[in-house]
């Protein structure tokens, strides 16, 4: 398996500009939605983003919620890095750490909302971040995931020729980098299908779990309680 890590740093400067370019700027509202249920339903107001990257999700947090305590982890420091520069010219307070989110450097039951947007696909041992970050939730507290999918029907099929074959041409054109944007399909189709992957997510030790589908269902968040 190619080191995931290894290859966000290499595209780190592009990532941002390439993440809105070919989702037509649909990852932002995807992340904004999805951070709507985090600070809705989380009873408190500390929040882990693992596999944070460039920090889009910890700065969603601290917008929608400027009291909010936000740390983001993630074993790519370049990515970390432009995440560090975002962060500076919106002045918050966000802690950025360096990390596996397979095993994450806190202590048990330090947030009341986790989250993970399109990053647990990246990490080799699923169930072991999973259960990585139910351990640092506090009892109660909810784990919110963002993963791609693949959306069935007419839209699937169209879906399908741009995500295979326009968007890794256009990815390699802009970052100069084949394997990463041929990595992002061929990741998204081996990921487990929404109810498959919500049976890994309950196998993991969480309680409930509420699957909603973004645009046609090629985003789905996935919102999973840890028992009180
Ligand atoms: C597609 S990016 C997502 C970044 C960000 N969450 C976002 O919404 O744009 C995937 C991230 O997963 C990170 N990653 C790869 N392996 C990881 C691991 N074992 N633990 C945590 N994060 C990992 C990569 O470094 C990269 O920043």
């Amino acid at each position: 398996m190619q080191n995931t890590a290894d290859m966000f740093n290499r595209i780190s400067r592009w990532y941002d500009f390439l993440n809105h370019f070919l989702s037509f700027g649909m990852d932002i509202r995807w992340r904004k939605r999805a951070i709507q249920r985090l600070i809705k339903l989380s009873k408190g107001s500390s929040f882990l983003d693992v596999a944070t990257g460039t920090a889009d999700m910890a700065i969603e947090i601290k917008n929608q919620y400027p009291k909010a305590y936000v740390i983001g982890v993630d074993p790519a420091t370049r990515m970390l890095e432009v995440a560090k520069e975002k962060i500076k010219s919106k002045r918050y307070n966000i802690q950025l750490i360096a990390g596996d989110g397979e095993s994450l450097p806190f202590k048990d039951s330090s947030f009341e909302g986790v989250c993970i947007a399109f990053g647990i696909r990246n990490i080799p041992n699923r169930k072991k971040a999973l259960s990585e970050m139910k351990r640092v939730l506090k009892k109660g507290g909810i784990l919110v995931i963002l993963e791609f999918s693949k959306p069935e029907g007419i839209i699937g099929i169209i879906y399908d020729f741009y995500f295979h074959k326009i968007l890794p041409f256009l990815g390699w054109v802009f970052s100069k980098d084949k394997k990463a944007y041929r990595y992002l399909p061929d990741s998204v189709e081996e990921f487990p299908q929404p109810f498959e992957f919500a049976r890994e997510i309950v196998s993991c030790g969480f309680k409930k779990i509420l699957i909603e589908y973004f645009t046609w269902g090629i985003c789905v968040c996935y919102v999973a309680f840890k028992e009180e």
